[in-house]
């Protein structure tokens, strides 16, 4: 527990994995809801990359509550964020933690309550309603926007960690994750 567990100089390796394996299935979810978004109902890479973005999404949100109860787990021994940019730094990971569990938790909810259901590798997780759930559908009109304030967020996290701690400070910040 103690080799695995976070410390006051680095994350431990469970945060790291957890932090670098989400990050890299991130980049396919935003590229898949990019190609959504930007590319004709025809092309082929967008077909299947969208055929991937449920399930991918489901992952995520199962990785996400693991990664915050050992976050939660490790609180007292993380490494620190002192004075205003600390607290502001920290902010922004909240920002990103409550981001990464609303945006596939509406998307869930309404499909918990579709004429649809939802299917994941296979394992029926919602069945198919006779009436969709009005209130339950409503939920989900903030998927695409609130996906991607998720998306804008992750941008300004990686300039600030690479650009600003790694380049311009040099102050460890980047290090005590990788
Ligand atoms: C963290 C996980 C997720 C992220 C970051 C995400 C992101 C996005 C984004 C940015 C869009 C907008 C694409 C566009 O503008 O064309 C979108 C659309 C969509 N997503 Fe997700 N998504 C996630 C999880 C899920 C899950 C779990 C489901 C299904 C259960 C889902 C189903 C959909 C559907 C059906 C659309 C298109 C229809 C709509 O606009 O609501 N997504 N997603
Ligand atoms: C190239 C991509 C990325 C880089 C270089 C990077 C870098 C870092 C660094 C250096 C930290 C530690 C910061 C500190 O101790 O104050 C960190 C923490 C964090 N990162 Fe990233 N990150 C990347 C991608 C992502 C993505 C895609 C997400 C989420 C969608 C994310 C979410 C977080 C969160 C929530 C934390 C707080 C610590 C935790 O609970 O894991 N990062 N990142």
């Amino acid at each position: 527990m103690t080799t695995l567990a976070d410390s006051a100089d680095r994350y431990g390796p469970v945060s790291r994995a957890l932090h670098w394996g989400m990050a890299a299935l991130f980049a396919v979810q935003f590229l898949s809801a990019a190609a959504h978004w930007a590319l004709p109902r025809e092309n082929a890479l967008r077909e299947t990359l969208w055929s991937f973005h449920p399930a991918l999404g489901a992952t995520l949100f199962l990785l996400v509550l693991l990664r915050g109860v050992w976050g939660l787990a490790n609180l007292a021994n993380r490494p620190p964020h002192p004075g205003r940019t600390g607290r502001v730094a920290v902010a922004g990971h909240v920002a990103i933690y409550a981001l990464m569990v609303i945006v596939p938790a509406v998307r869930l909810l309404a499909a918990a309550g579709s004429t649809r259901g939802l299917d994941y590798f296979g394992i029926q997780i919602f069945a198919a309603r006779e009436v969709e759930v009005a209130w339950m559908q409503a939920a989900a009109q903030w998927h695409d926007e609130l996906g991607w304030c998720l998306a804008g967020l992750v941008l300004g996290h990686i300039a600030m960690a690479t650009l600003w701690h790694r380049l311009i400070q040099r102050d460890g910040v980047l290090e005590r994750m990788a």
